[in-house]
């Protein structure tokens, strides 16, 4: 099977993941956090994040289906709920892309009407060049990425290619190719203060 190319590899996201779950335990000191996993794709993140945040936490998985067409940005459909609400508490959102900002848009909708204490978001990875939604607020943030289809780790295509350590991409021409090559060097460079 073609797994395309890496663009992020297994020691650039640990590296990142470890500063990210210390900037998280910072924020939520000495405070119970309940961390909302969003399923699937952000499975293996959630595991690997979760597994290095040092607090009293809870874990919850909601699972929402993506968008079929265009045009259905109003509604979200919850193949798995809460099962009990997060009100009046410390709760993070752990994603593993935001892209249009939709899906997420919705979310935070429905969970805030749960009042709770305080909600912060973490993803993996932004790609702003596609977003929709201007007002998605990213507290937590591994990596920006280019406007590149990623998949692994946790990511898929078509349910596909989950299961892959790294984060790939399938590049459609040897332009693309190049500009992943590119983007990956670039990627591993990123250390956050
Ligand atoms: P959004 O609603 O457009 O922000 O998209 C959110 C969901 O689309 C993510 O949670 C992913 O499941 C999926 N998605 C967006 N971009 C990619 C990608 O590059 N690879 C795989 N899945 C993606
Ligand atoms: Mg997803």
């Amino acid at each position: 099977m073609d797994k395309g190319r890496i663009l992020i590899d297994e020691e650039t996201l640990e590296s990142r993941i470890n500063e990210l779950a210390k900037e998280i335990t910072k924020e939520f000191e000495g405070e119970q956090l309940t961390l909302i996993c969003i399923l699937k794709g952000s499975v293996y993140f959630f595991a690997d994040l979760t597994r290095k945040i040092d607090l009293d936490t809870r874990v919850e998985f909601i699972r929402i289906s993506s968008y079929e067409g265009e045009n259905s940005t109003g509604n979200i459909n919850f193949k798995l709920k809460l099962d009990e609400p997060v009100t009046g508490k410390n709760i993070l959102i752990v994603e593993d892309i935001v892209d249009t900002g939709h899906t997420l848009k919705e979310l935070i909708k429905y969970l805030k009407e749960q009042e709770p204490k305080k909600m912060k978001l973490c993803t993996l990875l932004d790609k702003p060049s596609r977003r929709e939604e201007k007002d998605i607020n990213i507290d937590f943030l591994g990596f920006t990425i280019n406007n590149h289809f990623v998949i692994g780790y946790g990511l898929d295509y078509d349910e596909k290619y989950r299961t892959i350590p790294t984060v790939n991409c399938i590049p459609s021409s040897l332009e693309e190719m190049k500009e992943i090559d590119e983007d990956r060097e670039q990627l591993k460079l990123i250390k956050k203060h």
